[in-house]
């Protein structure tokens, strides 16, 4: 089974999912995969994010399922007894990182400065997501801070969109994106799973067009 993490980085994408209620997941599950995105980030940021892993999972195995917004190793207990195959975490909690690491569960914490990085490559973890990407800054902060790390691969979320998705997925370092803009609350509360699927196929194109060295600025 290919790693979880390489696996994010293949897709390019990792749509960050925030449920209102687990059955929520079952559609949107299948949107994503219509849309050909067979992955995706479940947020702790509610109480449905365990159950909605869960069901995820047992409804949809070809999904690549990971727990967003982990900020203690219970919350990563949990996600992982649900089923969850990779954990992100919004920054460097250290008791989060050490769980997932003495669990050989893949994890990608957040960094957003140099001695975050330092310590997040202290643990062994080079690839990281960079968040909240935009607002600290966004392509030139992750370029100045890239340029002290060279083999360090980030995953910029926070603002992304597909208006500027494509600049950011042709930087070197940039390992994948994260979003909501393809899975946004509203839409999933709303029931436009029409939508969601014609955004995330735009997505999936995108990549597939920057990756081959056509992608617009
Ligand atoms: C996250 O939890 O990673 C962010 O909320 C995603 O940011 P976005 O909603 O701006 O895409």
């Amino acid at each position: 089974m290919t790693n979880p993490i390489a696996r994010l980085g293949e897709l390019g994408i990792i749509p960050v999912v925030r449920l209102e209620d687990p059955t929520q997941g079952d559609r949107l599950a299948e949107a994503l995969l219509a849309g050909g995105l067979p992955c995706a980030e479940i947020t702790f940021r509610t109480a449905a994010a365990g159950e909605g892993i869960r069901r995820m999972c047992a409804r949809s195995p070809e999904m690549l399922v990971g727990a967003g917004t982990v900020v203690t190793p219970e919350q990563a207990q949990q996600a992982v007894d649900a089923g969850a195959r990779f954990i992100v975490s919004p920054g460097f909690d250290r008791r989060v990182v050490e769980w997932c690491l003495g669990h050989a569960m893949p994890v990608m914490p957040g960094v957003a400065t140099p001695t975050e990085i330092l310590m997040a490559l202290e643990s062994g973890l080079n690839v990281l997501k960079f968040f909240p990407a935009e607002a600290l800054g966004g392509k030139e902060m992750l370029a100045a801070l890239a340029a002290a790390f060279v083999g360090v691969k980030f995953v910029p979320t926070g603002g992304i969109t597909a208006a500027n998705a494509a600049a950011y997925l042709k930087l070197p370092m940039v390992f994948a994106l994260g979003g909501s803009w393809l899975v946004a609350p509203k839409l999933i509360a709303g029931g436009a799973f029409d939508e969601i699927v014609r955004l995330t196929a735009e997505a999936v194109a995108l990549v597939a067009q920057v990756r081959s060295g056509g992608g617009k600025t």
